[in-house]
């Protein structure tokens, strides 16, 4: 499967398509443009037909000069189970471990059960938080009031 690395000009084409590829939640807030230009070399994109179908953008810790962070990731929901996801995050992986580092960091939310099922699936674990959701567990207000995010990691 064809994968490059991120460029300014994509972020009109992935921008457009955030809301609703996230089910209608309003996350494009969560992406600005910054991230297609300061990212590049972490950040990844697979197109077919000339449309994007999937991207991934992440960067190395500054703070943690081993971690590194995954802080989006979408697949059209045309293209789901056929290894665009698996394929953004083993190029983020085998870059990233190329550039020293060890353990890749990501946040979701405890309502994104699906995003949650597949960073389980993908081998991320849980870092316990102090409050609980059926059987995972948050951490309260980690981005602001309201806003609960489960913690998640993977050794690499
Ligand atoms: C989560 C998401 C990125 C997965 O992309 P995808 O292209 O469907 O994933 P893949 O087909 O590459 O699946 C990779 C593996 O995860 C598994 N998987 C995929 N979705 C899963 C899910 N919801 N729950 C559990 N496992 C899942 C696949 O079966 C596959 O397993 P295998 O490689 O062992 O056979 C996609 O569903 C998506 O864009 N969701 C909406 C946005 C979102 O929530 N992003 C989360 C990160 S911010």
């Amino acid at each position: 499967m064809p994968i490059r690395t991120a460029r300014p000009s994509d972020y009109q084409r992935v921008i457009h398509n955030v809301n609703d590829w996230w089910g209608g939640r309003q996350m494009s807030q969560m992406l600005p443009k910054l991230f297609f230009v300061h990212f590049c070399s972490t950040s990844f994109i697979i197109e077919r037909d000339e449309r994007i179908i999937g991207f991934l953008i992440g960067f190395m810790s500054q703070t943690h000069s081993q971690e590194a962070y995954i802080h989006f990731a979408g697949v059209h929901p045309e293209y789901r189970k056929q290894g665009v996801g698996r394929t953004l995050y083993d190029q983020f992986f085998s870059t990233v471990q190329s550039l020293g580092c060890n353990r890749v960091r990501c946040v979701t939310s405890p309502v994104n059960q699906q995003s949650l099922a597949y960073h389980l699936h993908l081998g991320f674990q849980i870092e316990p938080g102090s409050a609980q959701n059926d059987s995972t567990s948050y951490h309260l207000d980690y981005d602001g009031l309201g806003e609960h995010r489960v913690l998640l990691f993977k050794h690499l």
